[in-house]
């Protein structure tokens, strides 16, 4: 029998979110296993929220074209969700603020590289160049448990894909132009957008992949009563 807690420690621990990828494309049939794994997750009630979208070819391409042109434009549309506490406590603001430290300073952006972090920041809309581009929706009326179930089957679809060496990252920039996003890919304003997925092989030699993050302390979130 499969030590299943090992395995899971390897893939939980090897897992990184990766914003340069291969050009080897993703077959459709292995790219299928990775869904049908990530299906597998749990939901409340089993109602398992959301859907995603496989955006390819000329659909792809006029979509990131549209999501960069509204982004350089500054165009601000309101978003389907709301994602970071308004106004963001200390502690968590040093968590982002380490977070964008990691990035940029692994591609050797410095702080005042406006230039440099607006370049890397275009890429969300291009999901990293990555062969597989996905768009997560969930349709509307679902509360935050909506969000909680969807977020479990992202992280499963995160580690079914690292099991076969793939790798992901979330784009949750995506989220800020759900407008742009629906008319690109005619769907109702009932179907929220929750983010996108880059998938595929990553780029070993990108330095945008040496990006490491850390997690806070055990003792931070977890706490023994009684
Ligand atoms: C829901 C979600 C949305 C995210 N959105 C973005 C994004 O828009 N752009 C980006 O570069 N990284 C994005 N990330 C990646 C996070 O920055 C990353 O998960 C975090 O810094 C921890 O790093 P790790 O995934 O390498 O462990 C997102 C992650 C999640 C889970």
């Amino acid at each position: 029998m499969v030590n299943t807690t090992d395995f899971f420690s390897q893939l939980a621990n090897a897992r990184r979110s990766v914003r340069a990828y291969l050009s080897t494309p993703v077959s459709d049939a292995l790219l299928q296993e990775v869904l049908m794994q990530a299906r597998l997750a749990p939901s409340g009630a089993n109602l398992q929220p959301g859907a995603l979208i496989h955006v390819r070819g000329t659909v792809r391409e006029a979509l990131s074209e549209n999501l960069v042109e509204a982004w350089r434009q500054g165009r601000e549309e309101v978003e389907d969700y709301s994602y970071f506490p308004k106004p963001m406590p200390h502690t968590l603001r040093r968590r982002q603020v380490a977070a964008a430290q990691a990035l940029y300073g692994a591609l050797g952006v410095s702080r005042d590289d406006r230039e440099g972090r607006d370049a890397q920041f275009e890429r969300n809309f291009r999901f990293f160049d990555a062969p597989v581009a996905l768009i997560v929706t969930m349709e509307h009326g679902f509360g935050s448990g909506g969000y909680m179930d969807l977020g479990m089957m992202l992280y499963g679809l995160m580690l079914a894909a690292q099991a076969k060496g793939l790798s992901t990252c979330a784009v949750g920039a995506m989220a800020s132009f759900p407008n742009v996003i629906r008319k690109n890919l005619g769907l109702e304003a009932s179907s929220h957008i929750v983010c996108g997925m880059a998938l595929g092989y990553a780029d070993p030699d990108a330095p945008v992949n040496q990006t490491t993050t850390a997690r806070c302390s055990l003792d931070e979130y977890f706490k023994v009563m009684g």
